[in-house]
C-alpha cells in the first residue's frame, strides 16, 4: 500500500509555513510539509519492524539526500525497539551515490564509501533512500550490496517519482508516490542548493535558474 500524491495537487501556499527568506522567490509550493513526512515516517518504521524486528538490521543511508529521512526513520525504529520486548541492535552505515547534475539524471553513478561491504554478509540490510525516479539507480545499488551476500535487502525510499518508464525496480517501503516533478528540501538538493528546508518543496522555474550550473 502506498499514499500516492496525485498530478493535480498543488501543494500549499508557501505563505502558509515558514520557510527560509533565502529561498523567496525559488519555490513553487510547500508539496509534503514536514510533519506530514514525519507522521508516515513514523508509519513507515512500524512496518519495517514488523517485517525485520528479529534480527540484527544494517542500515544502509545513501547520501546526501537520505540523511534526513535515514535519521528520522532509524529514530523512530529504535523508539519502538525501545518501547517493546522485541530490541533489535542496529548498525548505520553511509554510502554516498551521484548521478544528478541541474534537474537531470546522467549516466555515470558514482558509489563512494562502499569499497568493503563485507560485514553486510549474512545481515538484515536495510537500504534507505530519499527518492526513487527510474529505479536504475536502485538496481545498480541492489546488484552492488547482494554480492556482499547478506541474508535480506530491504529498501526503503521516501519518495518514489511515476516517471514515464516507471522503475522495474521499486522500493519495499514508501513513503510517498508523486507526481513526475523535479522536488526539494528535507536533505533533497538542487546542484546542492535547498537541503537546508525543512519541508519537500517544488522548486520555481526561477529557482532553477538561479542556481544552474
Ligand atoms: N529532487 C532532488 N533530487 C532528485 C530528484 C528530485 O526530484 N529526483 C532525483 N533526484
Ligand atoms: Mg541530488
Amino acid at each position: 500500500r502506498i499514499s500516492v500524491i496525485k498530478d493535480d495537487w498543488p501543494g500549499y501556499e508557501l505563505d502558509l509555513f515558514s520557510y527560509p527568506a533565502h529561498y523567496c522567490g525559488d519555490l513553487d509550493c510547500v508539496f509534503i510539509p514536514h510533519g506530514v513526512i514525519m507522521d508516515r515516517t513514523e508509519r513507515l518504521a512500524r512496518n519495517i519492524m514488523d517485517d525485520l524486528g528479529d534480527h540484527d538490521i544494517v542500515v544502509l543511508c545513501v547520501l546526501k539526500g537520505g540523511y534526513r529521512f535515514c535519521v528520522d526513520l532509524v529514530d523512530r525504529i529504535k523508539s519502538l525497539s525501545r518501547n517493546s520486548d522485541r530490541s533489535i541492535p542496529m548498525r548505520v552505515h553511509f554510502i554516498r551515490l551521484k548521478s544528478y547534475l541541474n534537474d537531470q539524471s546522467t549516466e555515470d553513478l558514482h558509489i563512494l564509501g562502499a569499497e568493503d561491504l563485507s560485514f553486510l554478509a549474512g545481515k538484515n540490510v536495510l537500504i534507505v533512500e530519499a527518492i526513487v525516479g527510474t529505479g536504475k539507480t536502485m538496481e545498480t545499488l541492489l546488484k552492488y550490496v547482494e554480492a556482499f551476500r547478506p541474508k535480506l535487502i530491504k529498501v526503503a525510499g521516501l519518495l518514489v517519482k511515476r516517471v514515464p518508464h516507471n522503475a522495474a525496480c521499486l522500493p519495499d517501503y514508501v513513503g510517498f508516490e508523486i507526481p513526475d516533478r523535479f522536488v526539494v528540501g528535507y536533505a533533497l538538493d538542487y546542484n546542492e542548493y535547498f537541503r537546508d528546508l525543512t519541508h519537500i518543496c517544488v522548486i520555481s522555474k526561477s529557482g532553477k535558474m538561479k542556481y544552474k550550473i
